[in-house]
């Protein structure tokens, strides 16, 4: 990276306009030495005699990526974003922001305080900053309400949402779109404008959009998002900033901003939410990898089964153009998958997030078969059947014969043993684990379970091909559950116990719904269906791996089902449903109240706090064996795990950062206090043991320096 002011913003002539070129490594954000050179040649521009016009353009065909996330939370140095701003907004000549790749966040701020923008047609341009947990904290909440409007700053801002160069040009936020090279065109733009002379747009004084705005779209707004942004702060302020924006002058909004960016930014929600941006970048390396691995190139995907998975794949791959091979076992079945993708897709063509055109590229795209020879040049294939170990490895051995050397053999088992898989094949060394998470087309988290044989270049080749499909890859170990069902086990088990203890499925969903999981684990089974689950049991039971009369063993499950209860889709479960709605069943109590008396358990009143605390806590227990264990590669990637697949609150940053803003001491007391009272299953890990002891965090760095 590049520290040197002059570096950082290079300064060139051509005939009359100086270009100053932004080259900032990784992504030209807005570091201290960036700013510096940003103040430092404006200057040279304006002092110059020879120039009349300045462009402003990022090197490696991006522009700027925002705000240098790597500084929040440090202490401040060089000059501020706005003193560059106002630098370009008061310029007797004129400024011309070039764009190209993206002008994101503090970025595309930058940009609108220019009178000018001039885009390439591919550039994308947003303020992505409420993923953060923060607003656009330089002027971007006021520039954009005044450029287009308070309704489209809030869908653009609230949602965080990217737009095409084109799509900015039609709210007026970019001035001329290009295909050419986006250098030539800002040059030509920005000497036009010097030939017109000034003075230049000031974007912040612009007042024809915020005139006479009818107050009730923000109230709308919070209203809606009431329940949506619970326990996030940023949300709640940008619809302030933006009414603010209406209401206010110019410069007291712009000060209203950088009060209510100052309140995001010391928020918890703030800290959380940047640890999930690094942790996902993160989660995409792998430790172990010798430097000159390549991932093989995937081109064509082949899918074994067109149910809920594989059709949701097939979807994934499709969408980004990837070629499908769908293979079923009988026309039917490959019938019924097909029209379930289409059905799903027509739903994104009326929602108007897809146009026909695409869902028909799409569909064009997936090859439907019965015969395992069609695989013969897919670069990988994926099975997706149900799960049972004799027919996967049956289908293994297939795949053995008829895919090409170094084809990637892949399954998406969520539990099975992958070596097991492996060992049905001549070439353990090409099989590896894909988990994909239901809908398959929508969850972004994909699981990749590394065999002990999966080659290095099978590892990379399936991480990077998470990415190519625009998912959020993370490398777990071999092992029951791998890291995310296994701690789902965990979980699950203790919410059991709960409920013999004195809980009720509401109250412990309720619990886990304040803390901010989208649903509870109860209505999630409901939903889901209680049969499979059902069936599983009795399958272990009669195989003996199970013993229904031990005392840890919590029968409730069993009993709901017995009793004709399968869940949502028969109208009662751990709940009883009118449509959709779920309501609280005595019947379900009657049944808690009797497995306690039979097991001896006084039940109490629990609190919800000992439920979050629990649950919680028994599933960072599971995390630090899984760690220790080297089944996850660090701490951060079960977040990742957690808050891409499992619904755990962002603006928390997952269980293991919950852990550790809590304390590990606290965690471990909680760990402690369970294990006394229930045993084994609470047994606390070393790794959280000797992280509490010795006062670390979980990558083994001091708390006060974390
Ligand atoms: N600050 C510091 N580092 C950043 C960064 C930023 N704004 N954006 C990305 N990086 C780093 C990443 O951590 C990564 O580092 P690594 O190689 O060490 O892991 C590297 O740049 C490359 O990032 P990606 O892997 O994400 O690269 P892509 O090419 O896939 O994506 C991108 C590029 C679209 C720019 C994407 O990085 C991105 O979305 N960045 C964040 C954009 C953003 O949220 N901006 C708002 C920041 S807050 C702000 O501006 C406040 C303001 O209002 C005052």
């Amino acid at each position: 990276m590049s520290l040197n002011p002059e570096d950082a913003v290079r300064y060139d002539v051509r005939g009359d306009v100086a270009v100053l070129t932004i080259d900032f490594p990784p992504v030209n954000a807005l570091g201290f030495p960036m700013r510096e050179g940003m103040v430092l040649r404006l200057k040279q521009a304006q002092e110059d005699s020879a120039v009349k016009a300045i462009v402003v353009i990022g090197a490696n065909d991006r522009f700027v990526a925002g705000a240098d996330i790597r500084e929040f939370g440090k202490p401040k140095q060089g000059p501020e974003l706005l003193q560059i701003q106002e630098m370009m907004e008061n310029s007797e000549k004129p400024v011309v922001c070039a764009i190209d790749g993206h002008a994101l966040g503090g970025g595309l701020e930058l940009a609108l305080a220019a009178p000018f923008r001039v885009a390439a047609s591919r550039a994308k341009i947003g303020l992505p900053e409420v993923n953060l947990g923060l607003l656009p904290g330089g002027g971007g909440t006021q520039r954009t309400t005044r450029i287009a409007g308070p309704e489209i700053a809030l869908d653009l801002i609230l949602n965080g949402k990217h737009i095409s160069a084109a799509k900015g040009k039609e709210l007026g936020l970019i001035d001329e779109v290009t295909d050419g090279p986006v250098l030539d065109a800002a040059i030509e733009f920005a000497r036009a404008r010097a030939t017109e002379g000034g003075p230049f747009p000031k974007t912040v004084e612009r007042t024809d959009k915020v005139q006479n705005v009818d107050p009730a779209i923000f109230e709308k707004e919070r209203k809606a998002g009431a329940k949506k942004w619970q326990g996030m702060v940023a949300p709640f302020k940008i619809v302030d900033c933006i009414e603010a924006a209406c209401t206010l002058g110019p410069r007291e909004g712009l000060q209203f901003e950088k009060e209510a960016f100052k309140v995001c930014l010391e928020a918890p929600s703030r800290a959380a939410q940047v640890h999930l941006f690094f942790a996902e970048r993160q989660a995409a390396k792998v430790n172990d990898l010798p430097a000159d691995v390549k991932p093989r190139p995937i081109k064509k995907v082949g899918i074994i089964g067109a149910g809920t998975m594989g059709g949701g794949i097939a979807m994934s791959c499709v969408n980004v153009g990837l070629p499908v091979v769908l293979l079923e076992v009988k026309q039917e079945a490959i019938d019924a998958g097909l029209s379930k993708v289409q059905q799903n897709y027509d739903i994104s063509v009326k929602r108007g997030s897809r146009s026909q055109a695409q869902v028909d590229k799409a569909m064009g795209l997936i090859t439907p078969t019965l015969d395992y020879a069609d695989f013969r040049d897919c670069d990988i294939v994926i099975e997706a059947v149900f799960e049972n170990m004799a027919v996967k490895k049956e289908i293994f051995a297939k795949l053995d014969e008829v895919c090409k050397p170094g084809a990637i053999l892949a399954t998406n088992t969520s539990a099975l043993d992958i070596d097991e898989i492996a060992s049905a094949t001549k070439r353990p060394e090409d099989v590896i684990g894909t988990h994909f998470f239901s809908p398959a087309n929508v969850m972004k988290l994909l699981e990749n379970v590394r065999g002990s044989k999966s080659s290095p270049e099978t590892i990379a080749t399936v991480m990077a091909f998470g990415k190519q499909i625009g998912k959020v890859p993370v490398l777990a170990g071999n092992c029951e559950g791998f890291i995310g069902n296994r701690m789902l086990k965990a979980y699950g088990t203790e919410s059991e116990h709960l409920l013999e203890q004195g809980a009720t499925p509401s109250s412990i969903d309720n619990a886990l719904k304040a803390f901010g999981f989208p649903m509870g684990i109860f209505l999630m089974r409901d939903m889901a269906g209680l049969d499979v689950g059902y069936r599983m049991r009795q399958g272990r039971i009669e195989a003996g791996t199970l013993d229904p009369n031990s005392p840890s063993y919590t029968p409730l499950a069993d009993r709901i089902v017995e009793a004709g209860r399968l869940g949502q889709k028969t109208g009662a479960g751990y709940y009883k449903y009118d449509g959709r709605d779920a309501t609280p069943d005595p019947l379900v109590e009657d049944m808690l109240i009797k497995i306690a008396q039979d097991k001896g358990i006084t039940r109490r009143e629990i609190s919800d706090e000992e439920i979050v605390d629990r649950i919680l806590g028994v599933m960072v227990n599971e995390g630090a064996k899984i760690l220790e264990e080297g089944i996850a590669q660090r701490a951060s990637d079960i977040d990742v795990t957690y808050a891409f697949g499992y619904g755990f609150p962002k603006y928390r940053g997952g269980p293991m950062f919950w852990a550790q803003q809590k304390g590990l001491d606290k965690v471990l007391e909680i760990v402690r206090t369970n294990h006394a009272a229930s045993g084994d299953r609470w047994k606390p890990a070393k790794l959280l043991e000797e992280r509490a002891a010795a006062g670390q965090d979980w990558d083994g760095k001091p708390v006060a320096a974390a």
